[in-house]
């Protein structure tokens, strides 16, 4: 017991008198290729003195800051790295432009001088993302609908990577599962893009109108990077002749297109 307490006793004062302290290290989970992206690196010495700031991607340094050298900074070639060396510093690294090859997890190592050689590091993941060359698009919707006509629709994004997430929602709702067919994304080119389609697919009932009007609309999203929709209205004439419907194709007043980044 009294053993314990000592080592205990040691433990605590290892962590309290010998210091460097990793405050954040700042990798962002998703960056957007040919845009520049922030690493940063943020610790407190505590009375040591600065031996040297490393940067690992996957494992392979690419950065070194070492205070006591001229220049301070050097760099190690890694395919996806492109260190924008004016704005690197101590306690960030500047990656411009990014590639889609500078995905991967990156590591911030800070080490004390002698005599404690102290070293502390940590890491974040980060993935890059090649936002659609287009909006989603609706297909197939037929310019007339009669109640109990069937629906079959397709929504499709542009190429992107990784593939759009698309979710259909029918007059604002969330579409029921049953409704909705999956497609495997298509890839494509050099860099494989992926093109992904979700198709809707219902007998058209009273209830898909409300005030005479059917709106459908598809989502498309890539994480929190990315956010945009296609709505395709659908209408009755009057709602007393509810049977003949006009479909109208998506146009400025109807199409929603934010994009959030
Ligand atoms: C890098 O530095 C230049 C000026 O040297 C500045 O215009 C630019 O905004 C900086 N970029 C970043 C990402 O800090
Ligand atoms: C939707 O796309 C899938 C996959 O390409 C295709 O098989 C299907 O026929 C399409 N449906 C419509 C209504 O266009």
């Amino acid at each position: 017991m009294w053993s314990l307490l000592v080592l205990l006793q040691i433990l605590l004062v290892k962590e309290t008198a010998f210091g460097i302290k990793l405050t954040e290290v700042r990798v962002p989970k998703h960056t957007i290729k040919d845009h520049s992206v922030r690493l940063e690196c943020h610790y407190e010495m505590e009375g040591e003195a600065l031996y040297a700031v490393k940067w690992y991607k996957d494992g392979h340094e690419f950065y070194r800051y070492v205070p006591r050298d001229s220049p301070p900074v050097q760099i190690f070639p890694r395919e996806g790295i492109n260190v924008d060396v004016q704005n690197s510093t101590n306690d960030q690294v500047v990656l411009d432009p990014i590639e889609l090859a500078s995905t991967g997890k990156y590591r911030c190592e800070v080490s004390a001088e002698a005599p404690s050689f102290q070293t502390v590091s940590d890491h974040g993941e980060m993935t890059v993302v090649v936002l659609p060359d287009e909006d989603p698009h609706i297909s197939g919707g037929k310019p007339r609908y009669q109640l109990g006509d069937a629906v079959r629709v397709n929504c499709t994004s542009g190429r992107s990577k990784p593939a759009v997430h698309l979710t259909w929602y029918i007059n604002s709702e969330p579409a029921e599962p049953g409704l909705v067919r999956q497609y495997e994304p298509v890839v494509s080119g050099k860099d494989k893009l992926e093109t992904s389609i979700l198709g809707l697919e219902f007998r058209v009932k009273p209830k898909h109108f409300k005030r005479g009007d059917m709106k459908l609309k598809c989502l498309a999203t890539i994480s929190t990077v990315y956010w945009k929709s296609n709505e395709e209205s659908v209408e009755g004439d009057k709602p007393q002749k509810a049977p003949m419907l006009e479909s109208r194709k998506a146009v400025a007043a109807n199409t929603r297109a934010d994009r959030v980044q």
